[in-house]
């Protein structure tokens, strides 16, 4: 018997967004040809140009249908000049407002470098670090450390006197995403490229904040529970050179939210740029998926922005909903994606500016698409 389709909520969101979401349908769709499609995507508009033309974010349908599907997937948001009435930036609703409101504790940015993929190191393209040694994952947590909604600021006579981000770290909120990292520690093919051991890294500042001291005993409480796992450690600013110098070391490494956000973009260098790097927002209940370079306005309308990010941020979407849905076909389809992306990569014939080529977005998207169908199902 077949399981119902997927719905996915699809919110292309603002700039270079809708750019790579319709290269990312134009791909979905290439996956599902010759046979009934095991997923319906629907798209809603909203988002911070959204918001420039309406007055608000999105629509109350839009976000019951995030809340309803089975997984979001987003393309980005934010534009110069689109801020809220009380100073966040509009579109907020669609990134940190479904982290939050669908509680997506575990943001989850794999980090491999494809055959063929060059490094934009200092004006060149070049190849730094050879595949085989950059194949990690970051699990950042994603719902409170100084991301928590506990800010604002003194004002006194007019004068901003002090303004203050609140940095709190939960018993709930660190146990579950360090156990979320070593959860994947043990699923995951292989162990680090190194020497093939299953590790999980601690990323913190423990030497100094509070925060991460307890973060680190989350860490290693919970680590106890998996012997088969080994527990390594980096000070966040360590980290930083470790991960460019010997990214073979590293297998899943785990951060609380602010030094996650800032260590996976460094990340992305590893894997050729952000144009690669794809991100899961992962819950209890629901999941959402997205290319994590932003709406790039300086790049948005020119047809010339990478999306391979939103391809892997499918790939991870079908894996997610394959594990979920118990259904292996959605892990095949994964495969087959990630098949058809490193197959045209390495070929090189869909290297855009941002590899030193001259392939649009929708070439890439074609190419990828074609060899899509080129894979066996
Ligand atoms: C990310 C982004 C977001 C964040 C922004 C867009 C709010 O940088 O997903 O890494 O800070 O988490
Ligand atoms: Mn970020």
């Amino acid at each position: 018997m077949r399981s119902a389709a997927c719905e996915i909520a699809v919110f292309p969101g603002d700039g270079t967004g809708p750019e790579v979401v319709r290269e990312g349908l134009k791909v979905l769709a290439a996956l599902a040809e010759g046979g009934p499609a095991p997923w319906r995507a629907t798209e809603y508009p909203g988002g911070a140009q959204y918001f420039l033309a309406r007055g608000r974010e999105w629509e109350p349908e839009a976000e019951a249908a995030a809340r309803s599907a089975d997984a979001i997937l987003l393309g980005a948001v934010g534009w110069p000049g689109a801020i809220l009435p009380n100073g966040d930036i509009a579109g907020r609703a669609l990134v940190l407002g479904l982290r939050e409101g669908l509680d997506l504790y575990a943001n989850v940015r794999p980090c491999r470098l494809y055959p063929g993929v060059t490094h934009r190191i200092s004006g060149g393209y070049r190849t730094v670090w050879e595949p085989k040694n950059v194949d990690l994952v970051i699990v950042r947590e994603n719902t409170e450390d100084l991301y928590t909604p506990a800010r604002g600021r003194l004002r006194r006579g007019g004068t901003t006197e002090v303004a203050i981000d609140t940095r709190v770290l939960t018993l709930k909120g660190t146990e579950r995403v360090v156990r979320f990292a070593y959860e994947l520690a043990r699923v995951r093919p292989r162990g680090a490229p190194e020497d093939g051991v299953r590790r999980v890294t601690c990323i913190d500042k423990s030497n100094v904040l509070e925060g991460c001291r307890f973060f680190r005993e989350t860490f290693d409480r919970i680590g106890a529970e998996y012997p088969e796992i080994e527990r390594d450690y980096a000070y966040v600013d360590a980290f930083t050179q470790w991960l460019i110098r010997s990214p073979e070391h590293y297998n899943v490494a785990v951060a609380p939210n602010m030094m996650g956000d800032i260590v996976t973009d460094l990340a992305a260098v590893l894997q050729g740029g952000m144009g690669f790097a794809s991100g899961g927002n992962i819950g209890a209940e629901h999941a959402m998926f997205e290319p994590v370079h932003g709406s790039s306005p300086k790049h948005a309308g020119k047809n010339e922005i990478n999306p391979v990010a939103t391809f892997l941020a499918i790939e991870q979407m079908l894996r997610w909903l394959g594990d979920r849905r118990a259904d292996p076909g959605l892990g095949r389809q994964a495969d087959r994606l990630d098949r058809a992306v490193a197959a045209t990569l390495a070929a090189g014939t869909a290297r855009g500016y941002d590899q030193g080529g001259s392939a649009t977005t929708s070439e890439i998207g074609d190419r990828v698409a074609a060899a899509v169908r080129a894979e066996p199902r």
